[in-house]
């Protein structure tokens, strides 16, 4: 006894390879990371003697907010809105590397940005340098 299945057809073949396709893929990325790295600006926040060694502070921007804190000398910048309810991050509370929401009191890494009780939560942080006495961030 001889099974006859039916016969699928073979699926269509994809289009050869073709060099240019990939030169001009690799350019397209390579030209969004300039756009991106183009929109980040070094943007003066504060002046450094206005944040002392173990504070955090609030900096307006537009709409938005960001956190400054002073971690042992090390300036670190952060989103200033906690992703929990929104609440003013740069009017908490640094401790160590920590800073803590003053609504709620989720804390969060000034470093990373990870949120202590949920790792999958992070807000945005940002490079930071000083030029003078002058704080720089790099904001998007
Ligand atoms: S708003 Fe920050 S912990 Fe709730």
């Amino acid at each position: 006894m001889t099974i006859t299945r039916p016969r699928t057809p073979l699926p269509p073949r994809t289009a050869p390879y073709e060099k240019g396709a990939l030169v001009q893929a690799c350019f397209h990325r390579v030209q969004a990371a300039i756009v991106n790295w183009s929109l980040m600006a070094w943007t003066k926040l504060a002046r450094i003697a206005e944040l002392p060694v173990g504070t955090v502070m609030e900096v307006e921007r537009g709409d938005d907010l960001v956190a400054v804190c002073n971690v042992g000398g090390e300036l670190r910048a952060m989103d200033g809105r906690c992703p929990h309810h929104g609440g003013p991050l740069g009017e908490g509370v640094l401790n160590g590397g920590q800073v803590t929401c003053p609504w709620h009191m989720w804390e969060f890494d000034s470093l990373t940005g990870e949120c202590g009780f949920n790792p999958r939560v992070k807000v945005a942080v940002y490079p930071v340098r000083v030029e003078g006495a002058d704080i720089l961030v790099d904001l998007p």
